[in-house]
């Protein structure tokens, strides 16, 4: 399918994981992509690898004049904006490991996290706006998470900051639509990009027996879903959180011990 021929997308943290694949998976649907990454030596890697109508822009979440640098650098580059993805989190295993709990979570790691996960995501949309009202309208897509949704023992920032990206979501949908500008998030459950196979390989075969499909998430998975949300399929689809999670959340939560429960009492596994 190529539904997004003509259009012009940025994916802000798109250099890896999830955000690489959606931006093979909307090159393939005939967009032209703008891959934001603090990363740049991984954007333009990606970018040699999916060809000319992609551009690496080097930009900083945490930096507000460098998120305006990367929305008016996509712009003059390829002429509109028409898609903005907002995908950027800060997941690496320092900020991780002091994401913790409510009470010992250093304010420092709560602000960071919700600098880049949250307030880039604001400022994100507040400079493509324009550009796409200016372009007869737009879609804006954000990355949440499973973890916006439940309380969970650590991750406190983390959690509450895709929380924050839902409500942004619905915000932007209900500020914007009469512009035509649509807005909707995502709220992936695990999802084993390379990064996840390597620190994660243990969480797998915790979260395994929680998910209704045979396999878990791939980052081709979401890409599915932002190609859908992109593109003129989901015309009246706007402020949703459309959960891409092998049904993890759906179901009633003491299913697993409901298992292991009626296996010890010999009434075998049900399905
Ligand atoms: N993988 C999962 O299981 C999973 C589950 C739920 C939600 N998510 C969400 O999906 C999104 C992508 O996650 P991923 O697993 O692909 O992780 P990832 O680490 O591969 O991707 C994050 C990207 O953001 C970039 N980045 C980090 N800090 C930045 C900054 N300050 N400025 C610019 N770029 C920066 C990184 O270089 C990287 O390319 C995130 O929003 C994450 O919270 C992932």
């Amino acid at each position: 399918m190529r539904r997004l021929e003509g259009r012009v997308a940025i994916i802000a943290g798109g250099a890896t994981g999830i955000g690489a694949a959606c931006a093979e998976r909307l090159v393939a649907e005939g967009c032209r992509v703008v891959i934001g990454d603090l990363n740049i030596d991984e954007a333009r890697n990606l970018c040699a690898k999916l060809g000319d109508n992609t551009h690496a822009i080097h930009y900083d979440a945490a930096d507000e004049g460098s998120i305006k640098q990367m929305v008016d650098g996509a712009v003059s580059h390829f002429g509109r904006l028409d898609i903005l993805h907002n995908n950027v989190a800060l997941t690496s295993y320092e900020v991780n490991v002091q994401d913790t709990t409510v009470v010992d979570i250093p304010l420092t790691i709560w602000r960071q996290v919700f600098e880049v996960n949250v307030t880039s995501f604001l400022l994100g949309s507040r400079f493509a706006i324009p550009h796409m009202i200016a372009a007869g309208g737009g879609s804006i897509i954000n990355t949440s998470s499973g973890s916006g949704r439940l309380g969970d023992l650590v991750r406190t920032a983390y959690g509450v900051s895709k929380a924050a990206v839902i409500s942004l979501t619905q915000h932007i949908a209900t500020q914007y639509g009469a512009d035509n500008i649509r807005c909707n998030a995502i709220t992936p459950g695990v999802i084993m990009t390379k990064n996840m196979e390597i620190v994660a390989a243990d969480l797998s075969q915790i979260i395994k027996p929680h998910v209704l499909t045979p396999r878990l998430g791939k980052p081709e998975d979401i890409a599915a879903m932002v190609a859908f949300l992109a593109s003129d399929d989901s015309a009246y689809v706007t402020g949703q959180a459309l959960a891409c999670d092998g049904g993890m959340q759906a179901h009633q939560p003491q299913i697993v011990d409901v298992r292991r429960f009626e296996a010890q009492q010999g009434a075998g596994v049900p399905k």
